[in-house]
């Protein structure tokens, strides 16, 4: 059975910095709530003229580069912050980074972007569409939220991560499995951008055009979802939660990423987390991370990686895998 497998990956933060601090000084919020309900300290902002593209091309060269260069067959983006509703902006990117002629399409799956975007490029490969692909999540989420609202602006921040999967057998490190989605649109509500689409095309109530969510009802279906989801990862892969070196779980919240692995039983030493200095940044969260985790060396060949996202939708997913051998390649981009 052909299988996708991991071969690089690359990280991107713009270079702005947002500080508890500079929020507090324009909302009502302070450091110390940020810091003990979510766990940041920090979280970046693209500059005035670069949008999700730009970060997307960034984390997308850098991951090429990581595995070695050369060409991919298909570009897949997963955002919530396209550049516009249309088209698409991966053939963009695509363009952007050389590769015009290959498979190129977003993926909208809010903050589950990447793990959704993963299963499809697993599918392209194991279906023979493509034998290399480019997944990339990207965020330009400064550009949808409500500069008034403290529960989310505090939250969300910008940044961009990308893997390259190439097509190979199952049991080489690097290899994608156990693979878990799932959905609940009758909770579609709780994360919207309300304005802007096809049901509701433009609003007179600014804020129908922002990111909006309802963050304790969140809460409790992301504790509960990413959990589930996790379980199924670990039994379709036959690992146990003890099996687990390394969770990388969709930086939502520190709590809930602490609640997480209470509920699976997983050590908080081995749940990674750069939360504190990025935020949220969505579909770019997982990538991200693991491309911050390698670099700094808490994250190793041989570590049986755990990966868990949640999501608007609701969307939810897992997946795991056994990290290969990318320090290496990566050392440039320290
Ligand atoms: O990435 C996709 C998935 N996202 C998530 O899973 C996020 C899930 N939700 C959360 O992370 C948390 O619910 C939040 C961080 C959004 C909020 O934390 P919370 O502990 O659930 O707070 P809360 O919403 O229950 O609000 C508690 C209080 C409220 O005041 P009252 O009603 O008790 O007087 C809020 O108005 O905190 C207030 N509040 C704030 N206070 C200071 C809300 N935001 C802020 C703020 N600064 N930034």
């Amino acid at each position: 059975m052909t299988t996708a497998v991991l071969e690089g990956l690359g990280g991107r933060l713009p270079p702005v910095v947002v500080t508890n601090a500079d929020l507090a000084a324009r909302l009502d919020t302070t450091d110390a709530w940020i810091r003990a309900r979510t766990g940041i300290a920090e979280r970046r902002r693209v500059e005035p003229g670069t949008a999700t593209r730009e970060l997307a091309v960034e984390a997308g060269r850098l991951a090429l580069k990581a595995a070695g260069g050369g060409d991919a067959d298909a570009v897949v983006l997963a955002t919530t912050t396209p550049d516009r509703p249309c088209p698409a902006t991966a053939p963009e990117v695509a363009a952007m980074l050389g590769l015009t002629g290959a498979a190129a399409f977003d993926v909208a799956a809010v903050c589950s972007g990447f793990l959704y975007g993963l299963a499809t490029a697993a599918g392209l490969i194991a279906a023979g569409v493509a034998r290399r692909v480019l997944l990339i999540g990207a965020e330009t989420y400064s550009a949808i939220l409500d500069p008034a609202d403290r529960s989310t602006a505090v939250i969300f921040g910008d940044g961009a991560g990308a893997v390259v999967l190439r097509a190979g057998s199952p049991d080489e490190q690097g290899a994608v499995g156990g693979i878990v989605l799932g959905s609940d649109g009758d909770h579609c509500d709780l994360i919207a951008v309300p304005a802007g689409g096809a049901r509701k095309r433009a609003s007179t109530e600014p804020r129908d055009h922002f990111f909006q969510m309802a963050g304790q009802e969140t809460y409790r279906h992301a504790v509960a979802r990413m959990t589930a989801a996790a379980l199924d990862a670990l039994e379709r892969t036959g690992w146990a939660p003890a099996d687990v070196d390394r969770f990388v779980a969709h930086q939502a919240n520190a709590r809930i990423t602490d609640a997480v692995g209470r509920r699976l039983g997983v050590p908080p030493d081995r749940a990674l987390s750069n939360i504190e200095r990025v935020g949220n940044t969505a579909a770019a969260s997982i990538p991200l991370l693991l491309a911050e985790s390698v670099l700094a060396g808490s994250l190793v060949p041989g570590d049986r990686t755990l990966l868990a996202a949640f999501g608007g939708g609701l969307t939810w997913g897992a997946a795991t895998l056994v990290w290969p051998d990318v320090t290496a390649l990566m050392s440039g981009q320290r």
